[in-house]
This record gives structure tokens, sequence and C-alpha cells, in this order.
């Protein structure tokens, strides 16, 4: 076994890597020869005819092609939501505790669970958004979905991801994007882990154009870390678990698929820490639209609209002037789910903890709760605040979002959720 830890810097580069010298072949993507007896292989991630900057291909020089496995079998572990269309999206404001750690000994894969999406992985179109808890490493198990590509928030515990491009390790506000079809196996170092996952299945995530901010700010590229190439040449029983069309598959094979010793292309998936995030708001009044705590976006074929965005509340001063500083009251056309990786949400003084979860659909009103309110309202805004301790998302999609029948029946569901705008007091003053 080889192994080989270290990254490359940038988002979306042409990298190239071998863990063996020489591996790699030059000028030629696919010679008749390979070095070391390797086989050459492509895997597209973007239609071939795709734009060029759009256009994601690697090319892979492993031991063995990833044709070579034996059959798929359903392996349906009942937690997994297959898709979202024909079922149909609720108004009511929603809200979660955090998922309990497991009992049982749970791997990454047997401990997801699906709460939301809209799509389905057919139409190439929507997310699906799961939670993770798990206690022990996958064992002779190998994954990869075919229905999008995994963008993984871990909320609690490191997450050691073994791909057949590379070693990553992450760990609570960094996130991981595993491109669609990419196999990796994933240990737990702190013998548990927690977190949220967004399976895009539409457009890849990218970068957002940034306007008049110009041309730095926001997540800037060469924050984004990609792994360098490593391989492990392993064989035994093992099982390769694939998630197609909605429903978990498995297929034995005889090897570990992580056998790629040297790769070149820029469909590889990456690391981000949050805390890295050049966050840029307003120095007069009011706020800028959440729109400014872009991170990540699948852009749809209407511009300015998307898919799916990744949007993040990090530490930031407030320094806007006679200014309602927590995020106002809103209603909006997208729907808006969210997570809380570490610390508090300004807009909420309690229920919403960290490994919790929120859920405000298409023009369903929410904002900030009565007692966040009050306090706001009377705060002295002639200096600026800071806001600290804090590092929330958002899953915000164009189509309505729809809770799965688990995570409404799910005990971790507040069912007094909307009792936080509840003691929100009338204050007109007008004639009556
Ligand atoms: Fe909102």
């Amino acid at each position: 076994m080889h192994r080989q830890e270290g990254y490359m810097s940038g988002f979306g580069n042409e990298f190239a890597t071998e863990a063996l010298p020489g591996a790699l072949p030059a000028h030629r993507n696919s010679p008749q020869r390979v070095a070391y007896g390797l086989y050459a292989e492509q895997i597209s991630g973007t239609a071939f005819t795709a734009p060029r900057g759009q256009n994601r291909r690697s090319w892979l020089y492993r031991i063995r092609p990833a044709a070579q496995h034996g059959s798929f079998t359903r392996l349906d572990n009942g937690r997994i939501a297959a898709g979202f269309e024909g079922r149909a999206p609720s108004p009511n404001q929603m809200r979660w505790s955090p998922l309990p750690m497991p009992d049982a000994p749970t791997d990454f894969i047997d401990g997801w669970v699906t709460m939301a999406g809209n799509g389905s992985p057919g139409a190439m179109s929507g997310c699906a958004i799961h939670l993770y808890a798990a206690n022990r490493p996958m064992r002779g198990r190998y994954f990869y979905s075919g229905d999008g590509e995994l963008l993984v928030v871990p909320q609690q515990g490191r997450l050691s991801i073994a791909t057949e491009l590379g070693m990553l390790a992450v760990e609570p506000q960094q996130i991981a994007v595993i491109p669609r079809g990419i196999r990796f196996s994933v240990d737990v170092p702190d013998g548990s882990a927690r977190g949220y996952i967004c399976e895009n299945f539409g457009p890849l995530l990218r970068l957002p154009d940034l306007g008049p901010i110009g041309s730095n700010g926001l997540a800037n590229p060469r924050d984004f870390l990609t792994p360098v190439a490593r391989y492990e040449e392993l064989e035994g029983d093992f099982e390769l678990v694939a998630k197609f069309g909605g429903n978990l598959w498995r297929a034995p094979i005889r090897h570990s698929p992580l056998d790629v010793v040297a790769w070149h292309g820029n469909y590889a998936p990456y690391l981000y820490d949050l805390r890295h995030f050049n966050t840029i708001g307003s120095i007069s009044y009011d706020h800028p639209d959440p729109s400014i705590f872009l991170v990540l976006h699948s852009p749809s074929d209407t511009p300015g609209v998307d898919c799916l965005d990744f949007v993040i509340f990090p530490p930031r001063w407030l320094a806007g002037e006679d200014t309602f500083r927590p995020p106002w009251f809103h209603r909006n056309v997208a729907s808006e789910f969210m997570g809380l990786i570490h610390g508090a949400y300004d807009a909420k003084a309690e229920g919403f903890v960290p490994g919790g979860a929120s859920l405000h659909n298409c023009m369903s009103g929410h904002g900030p709760d009565a007692a966040t309110f009050d306090k706001a309202s009377s705060a002295d805004t002639s200096r600026p605040h800071k806001v600290t301790d804090t590092m929330s998302f958002m899953f915000e999609t164009m189509k309505p979002i729809v809770a799965t029948e688990y995570a409404l029946g799910s005990p971790q569901l507040q069912g007094n959720y909307q009792n936080c705008w509840a003691g929100i007091q009338k204050h007109f003053t007008g004639a009556a």
C-alpha cells in the first residue's frame, strides 16, 4: 500500500498528480501502454461538449479499471428517499433537534437519513438533503453516488475520506465536495461523526461571479484544496455500494477501487475551510441580501436563478447604523434548509442548536424570534458589534423543499417551533 497526503490549491484547475514517478503519461491521455502496467480511464462529470469553462473530466491511471466488480443487487436501508416529485411540500415552518448518535455500530453509509429535497436524480435536477451520524469506519466498503455530487458539511467529529483521487481530511467548519461517481471510503478518527450532506442532482457546484465586488472576495479560489494522488493495493472480499436512481445497490468487489496511482484533470474532490470565507457586508446602513454569503452555487438555465445555493453565516462585524442588525423578517421565492455547525445563530435565542436543522419553504414567513427582536430593537447601533462563535449554513433552492416521511415523523421534529414568534408583541401606535 502506498499512502501520500497533501493538497493542490485552486478551484476547477487542470491538476496533475502522481503517487509513483513517471506514472502520468506525457502528452497523451491513453497511450498504447501506460507506465507500471496501469489502465487509463476517463471519468466525465459534464457532457463531452460542455463549454470549455464548465467542462469537467479527469484521466485516471489505475491498477484495475472501474468496470471490474460483480453484479449489483438492491441494498435498501429504508432511510434514503428515492425522489421527491409527486410529494406535497408543506408551508409550515419546521425545525429539528440534532440527530442522535447511533448506539449500534454504524458506518458513514449506514448512518445516512434523508430529511428533505426536491426534484429527482432521474431528472438530473434538484437535490437531496441528508444527515449522517456514524461511529465506525467503513470496513471493506466503498461508495459512490451516481445521482449527484455530495457536499458534505461535518458538524461534529472529523472525517477521513479516502477517494479514488486522494485523501480528504475534513473537520467541522470545513466542507468536502465529492463529485458524482467518484468512489470513496470514510473513517471517523474521533470515534463518531455527525453532519449534513447535500446531494446535488443538477449542474456542478461552482464559484459565483462577483459583479461589482470585483476580483476578490467571498470564497477565494486558492483556498479550495484538491488531494494529490494516493492509491491502495488491496485484495479481499469487499463491497462496492452505489446510490443510483435514489436507491442503494451493492456489488462484490475483490479489490480496493481506490487504486488510482496517478491522475490529471479538473473533475476531482475538494475541501474548503469555511473560516477562510471573506465575509462582506454593509458599512453604512441596512443589510445586503443574504446572497452576499454565497460560497458555491449550482446555476439554473435562467440567469440569476440557482438550482442550489450553499450559503454560510460566519463570524462577522455588524456595523449598520440605525439598522435592525439580525437577519430581518422575510419571505422568499426560494426555499431554505438551514443547519448550525457551531455556536449560536444570531436570529434565534434558543431552540436552534448545533446539529439541528430548519426548513422555511417558498413564501413561508420567518425571521428573528421574539427575544432576538426585542434585544436588537433596543441595541446601540452607534458602535459596531462582532458576532462571534457561530457558523451556520443554508442549502437554498429555487424549488420548494419536500420533507421526507422520516423527517415529519422524527422525534427530533420540534412541534412548538412556531411558538418562537408567538410572543412578538403588537407595538402599533397609530390612532384607532
Ligand atoms: Fe430565510
